[in-house]
């Protein structure tokens, strides 16, 4: 889990695109002191509410902030909650933990967004997609991974960062579109990848999560970046944020997933595991923070945006019954909390 040997130059770059952008970065909401703890001691499966808790001690605002979404009526409660403690109690780890991601990321992946097309809060929800999905697969990989789970939680969330500068040096003719990285190096000589690393590096967060971020859109990246292609790969496939509704039902592209994911040493029955689970954390992740009050309106709509390509094929039914009994057993839960 360490930085690659042939990543020096890369680092080299990206330490002076960071000095270069200094003031650009500088405009940007800084990620609150709890990430840092709550990747040290509270974003893995077998955290502890108390560890939760200890960490959202160090920033009361984000603490005020998760208890009162607990309260807000999504989840249904008996009682009003009163301390983060007692929302794992009454809701359990795992919605409040993702209540905590999105606390942590708000005010950074919620920033305005004018050439790059991403409905409602598109570019929130593919963000905290992406670092769940990245975590769970080096979960999946266990040593083989190149990256710690809580560093590619971390680097999943950051990995397109760099759009919200970009964005100000992009043309602004023809309004939010699909900007390739090719169309981005050739207005700033550097992709988003290199952009959000060099944020990365300018918060001094580690080398792995940098170079991981640097290189997800290379051709032939380095194994931390690649985790992070393979993530997000399948989310841009699904529209994760990309169009008004994501299409997790669609097939996932499993030829293209799994040479991208060989090099990690990445068996098809390990990634189809892995895919299987993520229907689920979209469709929790969307449906939070639509009940938070952002995000896409409810409604199915009409029309190319949210139309998946012609040619893509449809899960097998088995795919689509799976994910049909897991939200029956979430509606299920929640009625026995209420
Ligand atoms: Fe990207
Ligand atoms: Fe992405």
């Amino acid at each position: 889990m360490s930085v690659s040997s042939g990543a020096t130059t890369r680092t080299y770059q990206i330490s002076a695109l960071a000095r270069e952008l200094a003031p650009q970065i500088a405009t940007l909401p800084r990620l609150s002191r709890v990430v840092e703890r709550f990747l040290l001691d509270a974003a893995r499966d077998t955290a502890t509410a108390e560890d939760i808790g200890a960490a959202l001690d160090l920033d009361p605002v984000l603490r005020g902030w998760v208890i009162r979404q607990a309260n807000s009526g999504f989840w249904n409660l008996a009682r009003p909650v009163t301390s983060v403690a007692e929302a794992c109690v009454v809701m359990g780890l795992r919605p409040v933990s993702r209540l905590v991601y999105a606390a942590c990321t708000r005010d950074l992946l919620r920033q305005p967004l004018t050439c790059y097309r991403y409905p409602g809060e598109g570019f929130w929800l593919h963000g905290l997609v992406a670092g769940t999905a990245a975590r769970r697969l080096a979960d999946a990989l266990g040593d083989a991974s190149p990256l710690a789970p809580e560093a590619a939680l971390l680097a999943g969330f950051l990995h397109d960062v760099g759009k919200l500068l970009l964005d100000r040096r992009l043309p602004r003719a023809g309004g939010p579109r699909h900007v390739t990285p090719a169309e981005e190096r050739s207005v700033a000589g550097h992709d988003h990848g290199e952009y959000s690393a060099a944020v990365a590096a300018a918060w001094s967060l580690p080398a792995a999560i940098v170079e991981a971020v640097a290189s997800h859109h290379d051709a032939d990246p380095p194994p931390s970046a690649r985790l992070l292609a393979v993530s997000d790969h399948l989310l841009r496939h699904w529209g994760v944020g990309i169009w008004t509704y994501p299409r997790c039902e669609l097939a996932p592209p499993a030829q293209e997933l799994a040479a991208l994911a060989a090099p990690l040493g990445c068996s098809l029955p390990c990634l189809a595991h892995w895919w299987e689970g993520l229907p689920p954390v979209v469709d929790g992740l969307a449906e939070m923070l639509r009940a938070l009050g952002h995000g896409t309106p409810p409604a199915l709509p009409s029309g190319a945006e949210c139309a998946p390509s012609p040619a893509a094929p449809a899960a097998p039914e088995g795919a689509r019954r799976r994910r049909e009994s897991a939200r029956t057993r979430t509606r299920v839960r929640r009625r026995k909390r209420r």
